[in-house]
């Protein structure tokens, strides 16, 4: 059990936050499939995730990982099976009730696209402008703020997207991804295009934020350490189904050939 005495616990777990901890995964993937013309991309996929859980999906390109997420994010619809996501099935809810969950969630798509006409700030400020009216400026200052100094920015608060590293801009996508105090966290290739010791500061920076927001969390990823790092289980997808899912430990001991491939190739 993870105390929450620790004054880096931003808010309470509980259902004190009005955010559901019940128990429920608040990602319930069941027997998804999902074809565009001849091509099954998805075919079968299920598994849950809970709060303070993260689960990264590895596979080679082209197996429909961002597709997976889409279909959480309710953007694509699956051809049969569900997406259960904070107890709503996104292919059957109403457009209010798809927007209400989607306040809940964070995400950093891969490419994360930051407004290059805003400054780092202004980016951050972004989802609060459309979705909390009942925030004051200055309330939404100081939140904005505190967002940037726990993502390690609050000296760059002005500066243009441009004009910061790739490292830094995802810093500011998940800083992004967080303004709304979201449930659930999906993060599409979080580390892709940056160098080892970049890659690392991200890792250690979601892992912080995992914990500190109690999160419940996919992330997709090309790299076997940043995922050994920051996933509580990793599923290693091939051909549209999850070969495996399981701790680092269970992956090293599956007898699979493509998940020893993936395993040895990247350590
Ligand atoms: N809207 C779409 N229409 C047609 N094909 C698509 C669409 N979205 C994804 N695909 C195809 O589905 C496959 C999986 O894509 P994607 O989920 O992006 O893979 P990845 O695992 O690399 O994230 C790819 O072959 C892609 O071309
Ligand atoms: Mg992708």
């Amino acid at each position: 059990m993870q105390t929450a005495s620790s004054d880096t616990v931003r808010k309470s777990a509980t259902a004190e936050d009005g955010k559901p901890d019940n128990g429920e995964p608040a990602i319930d993937i069941q027997n998804v499939t999902k074809s565009f013309g001849p091509q099954k991309v998805l075919d079968g996929i299920t598994f849950q995730v809970r709060r303070g859980e993260t689960l990264a999906f590895l596979g080679r390109s082209g197996t429909g990982k961002s597709v997976l997420l889409r279909i959480i994010v309710g953007l694509q619809t699956p051809d049969t099976g569900a997406a259960i996501i904070l107890g709503k099935n996104m292919a059957e809810a109403s457009a209010d009730e798809i927007s209400a969950v989607r306040k809940q969630m964070g995400f950093l798509f891969q490419h994360a696209a930051l407004y290059d006409s805003l400054t780092v700030v202004e980016n951050v400020a972004f989802p609060l402008a459309h979705h909390r009216p009942d925030m004051s400026d200055a309330e939404k200052k100081e939140l904005v703020e505190g967002l940037m100094e726990e993502v390690g920015l609050e000296n760059y608060l002005n500066k243009m997207p441009s004009d910061i590293s790739g490292g830094m801009q995802k810093r500011v996508g998940l800083a992004r991804a967080l303004a709304l105090d979201p449930v659930i966290l999906l993060l599409d290739e979080p580390t892709a295009g940056l160098d080892p010791i970049s890659s690392g500061e991200i890792d250690e920076l979601i892992l912080k934020l995992q914990d500190q927001h109690k999160l419940a969390s996919i992330v997709v990823t090309h790299d076997m350490i940043s995922a050994k790092t920051i996933a509580t289980r990793i599923a290693i997808m091939n051909q549209g189904k999850v070969l495996i899912e399981g701790s680092y430990d269970d992956l090293q001991h599956s007898d699979e050939k493509f998940v020893s491939q993936f395993l040895h190739r990247d350590l």
